[in-house]
């Protein structure tokens, strides 16, 4: 398999090669105006009815209404894939086609040969629970532990039976390379290779494809270490990892809500009891990148701690990860547990219910972080206050500009008896579209244009966010709307490139979009976008966007310009779009045509 084309060459190939000589080559276009026009290779037509702007590197036909780039017309005209279209457009430029270098492929092979082998490890160890002689005091104790078979079974859960070469033995035909690489096997100063996991019961740790990555081994009874996990592999990072999450997801296609907690025995506990929307870290703190990684998939987060000391220390130390990471959307919320209970214990005793109950009740981030702040403090002195103010803002510094600061801010004022504006100028916050005092001097009109970049640019990455969950959103436009995106979205902007190449596709799905944008610099966070789940449905999500992009019309440009535009969404004619063409035309020649955005 060949590697990426790198975005950067398909946007200099775009500037290089002239959309009028390839149309030209294959339609007869004449001369009008600034552009040339022609009949319509999309459809049958007497007029010419296709129009194509040298200017714009665009075409466009007023009555079949196809439209894009170079790109799209070598696609739609010759049938062309993406790919293939980018390379017949690098022909005529006569350059080659540069590839990103793919993944060692020696290394992506002995991936997936990790990936076999611990599959085949897994299997050998449920195998060993189901039917070694051994086993059975490892099944009587997880039954003690009132853990059922079909947990286990959900669980893929195992036994490493006592014995140095039980997995190497059943597994001999693996390369002990293989093995050792798998941290399954590990060889002494002598050189003698022994199984890793001896007399253990046997968890596997699955990515979120559900591919064996690592096992934790328990012993049965209470020697130490309790637990053993496989050491770091080419496929197994400790650190970033979630017990469960696959499991989670399988149990349930739209996860609200996540419960983090911190062992296996807990994760599956609750998931027998009802309760599977469960995860737990590898035993060791949470970070950031869980967090992250959680919010992928759900909008809320709980986490659970013990309710002793050590659990309110890690608790508090898990708020202070995760405020920098609490963008719109994210909800974070802290429940603890009785002392001396743990999820497993309450999922057990109390059952589904009474554990619902506890997680409704657990206490949002917001109101944690003001009763610990708080708890030494006497909020009927004015000093006290003060310091409250003091301690407080450092923390709401952290959090990203938001719904969530602002009811933070408001909090604090509430709390401090300070003004929410005096709050405002101390902290060195944006008031997000308060009006303080040096602000509301400038008359309402202006606020807009002073600064005309900020408040497109968020609208900009809202439309993104959305149409990066429903590419189908961009051909629900109207046309004039489509027109008007391809056209005044700056060339660089991501909103822009997505919208021409949904132009360009409209069948793209999610995924064909974020490969399509494979090249592009921030990658990994339009796939954050494209996952983040959003607490609208599909149709208020279309009015959402519908609302923005004409939030995005109205506010880019002058007077004429709106008007025009609300002329045309009312008449979604061709003669309304020729008619912005040349006012746009007109614009640009008195220089006021590009939106800051
Ligand atoms: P716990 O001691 O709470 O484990 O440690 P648990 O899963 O609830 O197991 P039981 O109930 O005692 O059988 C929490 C997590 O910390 C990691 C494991 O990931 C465990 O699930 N841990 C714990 C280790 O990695 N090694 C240890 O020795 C102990
Ligand atoms: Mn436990």
């Amino acid at each position: 398999m060949a590697g990426r084309i790198p975005q950067s060459f398909i946007n200099d190939l775009l500037e290089r090669v002239d959309i009028r000589e390839v149309v030209e080559a294959r339609v007869k276009l004449k001369r009008s105006g600034k552009n040339y026009v022609g009949l319509c290779p999309f459809h049958d037509e007497k007029t010419g009815s296709f129009s194509v702007s040298p200017e714009k590197q665009f075409y466009y036909c007023f009555s079949c209404k196809a439209s894009g780039t170079v790109l799209t017309f070598l696609m739609e005209f010759e049938g062309l894939d993406f790919v293939s279209a980018v390379e017949s457009l690098a022909s005529i430029a006569g350059v080659e086609v540069p590839r990103e270098a793919l993944k060692d492929p020696g290394k992506r092979k002995s991936e997936q040969s990790l990936y076999q082998v611990m599959e085949r490890a897994a299997s050998y160890y449920q195998q060993m629970l189901k039917s070694h002689a051994e086993a059975v005091s490892a099944v009587n104790y997880l039954k003690n532990r009132g853990l059922s078979g079909l947990s286990a079974k959900d669980f893929g859960m195992g036994f490493a039976p006592e014995g140095w070469n039980g997995l190497g033995n059943a597994l001999k035909d693996v390369k002990q390379a293989d093995l050792l690489a798998a941290g399954l096997v590990v060889k002494s100063e002598k050189g003698r290779v022994y199984d890793r996991f001896r007399n253990r019961i046997m968890f596997p740790i699955k990515d979120l494809r559900g591919r064996v990555i690592a096992f934790g081994g328990r012993v049965l009874g209470d020697e130490q270490p309790k637990y053993m996990n496989s050491p770091e592999t080419p496929i197994f990072h400790k650190g970033r990892e979630l017990y469960g999450l696959y499991e989670a997801r399988r149990a349930v296609r739209r996860l609200n809500s996540l419960i983090l907690v911190e062992g296996y025995m807990d994760v599956i506990a609750l998931a027998q009891h009802g309760v599977p929307n469960t995860v737990a870290t590898l035993g060791t703190a949470t970070s950031a990148d869980h967090l992250d990684k959680l919010y992928r998939y759900a909008s809320e987060v709980v986490c659970c701690f013990d309710g002793d000391q050590a659990g309110r220390a890690a608790a508090w130390k898990t708020l202070e990860l995760a405020l920098p990471v609490l963008k719109e959307g994210r909800q974070l919320k802290f429940m603890f547990l009785p002392e001396g209970d743990d999820p497993d214990s309450l999922a057990h005793r109390e059952g589904k219910d009474a554990f619902h109950t506890r997680v409704d009740e657990a206490m949002p981030c917001i109101e944690y972080l003001f009763r610990r702040l708080t708890e030494q403090l006497d909020l009927s002195l004015i000093d006290d206050r003060a310091r409250l103010g003091e301690l407080a803002l450092p923390h709401i510094r952290l959090v990203p500009e938001g719904l969530l600061r602002q009811l933070m801010m408001s909090r604090l004022a509430e709390l401090t008896q300070l003004s929410l504006q005096d709050l405002y100028v101390s902290s060195g916050l944006e008031t997000q579209g308060r009006k303080t005092s040096s602000s509301s001097a400038i008359p309402a009109g202006e606020t807009v244009s002073k600064q005309p970049g900020k408040g497109l640019k968020r609208i900009s990455k809202h439309l993104l966010t959305i149409t990066l969950k429903y590419p189908g959103f961009i051909v629900k436009l109207p046309d004039s709307s489509q027109q008007f995106l391809l056209e005044d979205l700056p060339q660089d902007s991501l909103f822009g490139k997505v919208v021409r190449l949904l132009v360009a596709d409209p069948d793209m799905d999610t995924p064909t979009l974020l490969a399509a944008l494979s090249g592009e610099a921030h990658h990994g966070l339009l796939v954050d976008l494209a996952q983040k789940p959003s607490v609208l449905d599909e149709k208020s999500l279309l009015v959402e966007f519908l609302e923005g992009v004409e939030k995005l019309m109205l506010s880019s440009g002058d007077a004429h310009r709106k008007l025009l535009i609300q002329e045309i969404k009312k008449a979604g004619t061709s003669e309304g779009l020729a008619a912005y063409w040349a006012l746009k035309q007109n614009l640009k020649h008195t220089g006021n045509s590009k939106n800051e955005d």
